[in-house]
């Protein structure tokens, strides 16, 4: 049976981490795996995270199943965090969430739900996207189609292209959105674009479909979900999945969430049942350790504050790298305009150079990017960006 399968390429970022590992440049600089780091570039336990996992191991009896939902605790916990205190409870009967193994079983659990709905719908997602979009929402039977969204010229959002090619979505399909901070190319919706979306969502009957895996990594825990709430307050039917591996830094520990909004609490019922046995057939039930974690957080008043404290660092952090970035590149007389840069939100960033000047970054200065250059901002410290700097400039000629 497997006597004919050839290797696949090797995923892009996971070759460029094997590279970027085997380097022994001392000035090398990792910009491509997305995951936070701090000045000395580590990717840090969180200190809330921390001390709730020294009282689960100390307080924990059982280690039975959770069953496919997961937590109920820990989805209502997330549902506020998503929605808001106010929504949450005004849309209490028409909504579940449901745990799931991070952000990427959130969408995967979503997809086949939505397959099972309507098989084989349409799901337009933005161009570009995350490309894991694809295979969890492809792979599970959806079509993909895509919406023009971000202009490598202008780097900025094409907007009008955006919307008039939304205008052919309708009643069965469902749109894609990056909830903030929009990875890979750190464009996010304004307010007023938000609110066309909505608009365009109530005229045409589409389901809108958002990705959040960055909450609090943008503009601030609330200020992230304006788009959530926005919609969640207006359309009938809205899909949301999250993701704590960021903002709480619990990565490996797989923790995610799937919220769905009906229009009714009948419509709700029947869907969460279908959805619990959708999980059921795929991994049965989720990983416990990060939820209860996350779950002791959000439900402890000094753990939540200190985790919100924290995260208010990083993203601190992250728009500080970007201001710094622009700010060195202009006084090293770089002769080209990146302060859209600094206006772009969360992790990702295009640096917008050609596919050779990214193989020139990673192969002759060892900074180590994707095809795309898209850079994790970061993988920016006050340590590395002068080296960083004058790379580019290098390349730029
Ligand atoms: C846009 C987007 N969605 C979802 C995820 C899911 O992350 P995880 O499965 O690690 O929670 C990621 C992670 O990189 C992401 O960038």
């Amino acid at each position: 049976m497997f006597q004919n399968l050839t290797p696949l390429a090797a995923d892009p970022i996971l070759g460029l981490m094997a590279a970027f590992r085997a380097d022994s440049n001392p000035h090398k600089i990792d910009l491509g795996v997305g995951v936070y780091k701090d000045a000395a570039g580590h990717t840090p336990v969180m200190r809330a995270v921390k001390e709730a996992e020294r009282r689960l191991l100390a307080t924990q009896v059982t280690k039975t199943y959770v069953g496919p939902a997961g937590a109920s605790l820990y989805n209502e916990y997330v549902a506020q965090l998503i929605l808001g205190r106010e929504l949450a409870e005004s849309t209490r009967d028409l909504r579940c969430t449901f745990q799931t193994p991070g952000g990427c079983g959130g969408l995967r659990l979503a997809a086949e739900f939505i397959n099972k709905c309507n098989p084989g719908a349409r799901i337009f997602v933005s161009d570009p996207t995350w490309a894991n979009h694809i295979p969890l929402l492809g792979d599970a039977g959806l079509q993909i189609a895509t919406y023009p969204y971000y202009d490598y010229a202008t780097h900025s959002i094409q907007f009008d292209a955006m919307m008039a090619a939304l205008e052919q979505a309708h009643k069965g399909d469902l749109v894609l959105l990056h909830g903030c901070c929009h990875n890979p190319c750190g464009a996010d919706l304004t307010q007023d674009q938000w609110r066309a979306v909505r608009d365009l969502a109530l005229k045409n009957g589409f389901t809108p479909f958002i990705d959040l895996a960055y909450q609090g990594l943008g503009d601030g825990v609330d200020e992230d979900c304006f788009g959530v709430r926005l919609l969640a307050a207006a359309v009938p039917e809205l899909i949301v999945v999250s993701s704590c591996s960021k903002n709480f830094g619990v990565y490996r520990e797989r923790v995610g969430a799937f919220t769905l909004l009906c229009q009714d609490n009948a419509s709700m019922k029947a869907a969460s049942s279908l959805i619990a046995a959708t999980a059921r057939g795929i991994y049965s039930m989720p990983p416990d350790h990060g939820a209860t974690v996350v779950e002791m957080i959000l439900g402890d008043s000094v753990l939540r504050l200190d985790w919100e404290q924290e995260l208010t660092q990083m993203r601190e952090r992250i728009s500080g790298l970007r201001t710094l970035l622009v700010q060195q590149l202009r006084a090293a007389g770089v002769d080209r305009d990146f302060s859209f840069i600094e206006h772009e939100k969360g992790m990702f960033s295009f640096l917008g150079l050609s596919v050779p000047q990214v193989q020139r970054l990673v192969k002759e200065h060892s900074i180590y990017l994707v095809d795309s250059s898209r850079i994790n901002v970061a993988g920016i410290s006050e340590g590395n960006v002068d080296y960083l700097v004058a790379s580019i400039r290098k390349v730029l000629g």
